[in-house]
């Protein structure tokens, strides 16, 4: 049978089936049907969801290892197919205990601040920073795993993926013609504000998964810059991706090599206050002291400074001058990173959008001693409250009169300086390949300013 008439009966058989599981569910008084139903679903979960033991691609697949010490396994030599850091028919070895190659400079974690920072604590839970890396598990995860949706075809139709759970194990698995495998999702990277996207340990190397969640449509998608119809599980993380992402880790001096015990997952605490070990210390022995000791409050910091901890990681794309991790709060950018490398970077960068650069444009910026706090508490989420942000532009314009469009017949204008004044812009950089097309997630611009395109734009949305 060719595979247009195997499509068609699939379909078919598909669709015969759909209608049949449909009118058995229409019998909602029918209890027992849906028990019974019930439990085949169960069943037929936990019989895809079970990961399979590795086998090795069949005798009619080319595998060689190219440089990096990656294994490439493709029909042919020179096609698309799938790369693996770890050897074709076996698994991603677990990570295993290591001791650190640095002394941890005082690292401790956001866990250790709650009994004395106890509201702060809990709030930034709730924040993006916390929330930014985390490990993988039922609450943490999304999109979907049941069978029927959790597959993500790529445009060539002999290579797709399922996302599987086990117990408490997620995994993906890679279908390529008739040989399939799976890698274990281990960390989350990204809050889920735009997207999710996974890595996994091969003995103390982190690489990244070939597929993402992206939360707009609730789809799984290509890893950014990956190619579709490919199947990529070697690309490594480098130490500025957790520089950014992660509070710390212990790096092994090699491209990708951690210390997997040392990660403190999520931006926490830290990253703005300095290393807390010896303010905590500190405050334990010396119950009554009132005075904070070792550690530093950014408020306290003279403007660029204050904003240069920020800009560790939304100031574009920056190199490492030296070791990563190097930066404390109270120290220059520059004597840890090199500029951001283009004017593209200046004007939207990576996925970061560079609000430092931005900001830095805007005449709000350049005639008042605005820094990222005016408008941002970090130790709450306070994310797309428009009459809140509104309202700290009006701590320095004193009204919505200020504004020169003002007034309009149907808007609130107090209630939303945001949409015409920073605008959401596709990020030009950060491309995702989806089978349906290139998708941008769009980013507030941080250069304020009168935006005639934006100012029509949402005008038009208004009237709608
Ligand atoms: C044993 C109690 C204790 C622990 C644990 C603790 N702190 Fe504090 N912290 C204090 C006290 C006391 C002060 C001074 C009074 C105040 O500002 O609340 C303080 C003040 C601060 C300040 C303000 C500094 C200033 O100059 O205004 C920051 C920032 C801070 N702590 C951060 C942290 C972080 C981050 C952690 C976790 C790594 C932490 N603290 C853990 C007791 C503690
Ligand atoms: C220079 C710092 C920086 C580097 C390097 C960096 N990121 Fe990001 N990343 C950010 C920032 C900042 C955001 C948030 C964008 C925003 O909201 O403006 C972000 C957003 C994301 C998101 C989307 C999160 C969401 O749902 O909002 C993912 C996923 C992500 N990054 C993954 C990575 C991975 C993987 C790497 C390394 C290969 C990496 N990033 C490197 C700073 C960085
Ligand atoms: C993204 C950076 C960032 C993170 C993460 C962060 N803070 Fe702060 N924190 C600041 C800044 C900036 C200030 C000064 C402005 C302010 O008060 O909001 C501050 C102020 C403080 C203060 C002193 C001011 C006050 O209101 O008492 C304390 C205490 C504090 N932070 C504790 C914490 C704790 C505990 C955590 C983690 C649970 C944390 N911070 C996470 C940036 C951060
Ligand atoms: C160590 C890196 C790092 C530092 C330092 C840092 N951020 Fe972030 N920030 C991130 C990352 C990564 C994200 C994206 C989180 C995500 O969505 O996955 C983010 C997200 C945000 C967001 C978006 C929150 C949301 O829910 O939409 C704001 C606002 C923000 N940061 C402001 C700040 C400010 C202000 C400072 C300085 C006081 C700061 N950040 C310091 C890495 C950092
Ligand atoms: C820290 C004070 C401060 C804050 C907060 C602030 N601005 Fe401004 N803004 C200024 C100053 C100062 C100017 C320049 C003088 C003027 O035009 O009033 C300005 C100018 C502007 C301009 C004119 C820009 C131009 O190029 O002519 C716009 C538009 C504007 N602000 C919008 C906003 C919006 C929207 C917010 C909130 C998202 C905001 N501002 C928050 C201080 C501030
Ligand atoms: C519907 C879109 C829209 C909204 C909402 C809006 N603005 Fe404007 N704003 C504009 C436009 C357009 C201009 C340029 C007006 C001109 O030059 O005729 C402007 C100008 C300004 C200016 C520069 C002053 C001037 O006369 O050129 C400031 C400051 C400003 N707005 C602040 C605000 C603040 C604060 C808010 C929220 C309370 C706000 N705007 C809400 C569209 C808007
Ligand atoms: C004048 C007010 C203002 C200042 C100052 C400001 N921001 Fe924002 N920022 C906003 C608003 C408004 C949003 C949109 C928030 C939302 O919709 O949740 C935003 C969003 C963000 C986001 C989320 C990205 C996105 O596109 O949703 C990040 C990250 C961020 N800001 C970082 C910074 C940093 C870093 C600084 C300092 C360099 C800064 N901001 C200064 C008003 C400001």
């Amino acid at each position: 049978m060719n595979s247009k008439r195997w499509a068609a009966l699939s379909l078919v058989v598909i669709a015969v089936g759909w209608f049949a599981y449909d009118a058995i569910e229409r019998k909602r008084d029918d209890e027992h049907v849906r028990e019974l139903m019930s439990a085949q679903r169960q069943r037929r979960s936990v019989e895809q969801a079970k990961p399979s033991t590795p086998t090795k691609p069949p005798s009619d697949m080319v595998v060689s290892l190219i440089p990096g010490n990656v294994w490439f396994v493709g029909k042919y030599e020179d096609g698309g197919g799938i790369e693996i850091p770890f050897p074709p028919g076996e698994s991603p070895v677990k990570s295993s205990d290591e001791t650190p190659k640095h002394d941890n400079p005082g690292f401790v974690g956001p866990d250790q601040c709650r009994e004395c920072h106890q509201d702060k604590y809990e709030s930034f839970l709730q924040t993006a920073h916390f929330k930014t890396s985390r490990p993988v598990n039922e609450n943490t995860i999304d999109g979907k795993f049941e069978p029927g949706t959790n597959t993500f075809q790529t445009s060539d139709p002999n290579m797709s993926f399922e996302m599987i759970r086990e117990d408490d194990e997620f995994l993906q698995r890679v279908k390529f013609f008739d040989w399939s495998f799976e890698v274990p999702m281990e960390i989350i990277m990204g809050s889920s504000k735009m997207a999710q996207t996974y890595l996994y340990w091969h003995k103390d190397r982190l690489y990244q998964h070939n597929v993402t969640h992206i939360t707009d449509g609730d789809q799984w998608i290509n890893s950014p810059g990956y190619i579709d119809g490919d199947a990529a599980y070697a690309r490594p993380i480098p130490q500025r991706c957790l520089e950014c992402h992660l509070t710390y880790f212990d790096y092994r001096g090699n491209n990708n090599q951690y210390t997997p015990g040392s990660l403190i997952l999520g931006v926490t605490c830290e990253r703005c206050h300095g290393p807390g070990q010896e303010h905590v210390n500190h405050h334990r022995e010396h119950k009554g002291d009132r005075e904070a000791n070792a550690i530093i409050n950014p408020a306290a910091l003279d403007r660029q400074v204050q904003m240069d901890i920020c800009g560790q990681c939304h100031g574009g794309t920056r190199e490492m001058k030296g070791d990563a991790l190097s930066f404390r709060p109270g120290d220059r950018l520059a004597d840890h990173y090199d500029p951001p490398d283009d004017e593209a970077d200046v004007k939207n960068s990576v996925h970061t959008s560079n609000q430092l650069n931005r900001l830095a444009q805007s005449k709000c910026f350049q005639q008042s001693m605005m820094t990222c706090i005016d408008c941002h508490d970090p130790h709450h989420n306070e994310r797309g409250d428009r009459a809140l942000f509104s309202s700290r532009c009006m701590n320095c314009h004193e009204n919505e009169s200020d504004c020169g469009h003002f007034p309009q017949e149907g808007i609130t204008f107090a209630e939303n300086c945001i949409d015409c004044h920073m605008p959401q812009r596709p990020t030009e950089k950060l491309r995702l390949k989806s089978v349906d097309g290139d998708v941008f997630p769009p980013l507030r611009d941080h250069f304020i300013r009168a935006d005639q395109l934006a100012t029509e734009r949402f005008m038009r949305e208004q009237a709608k």
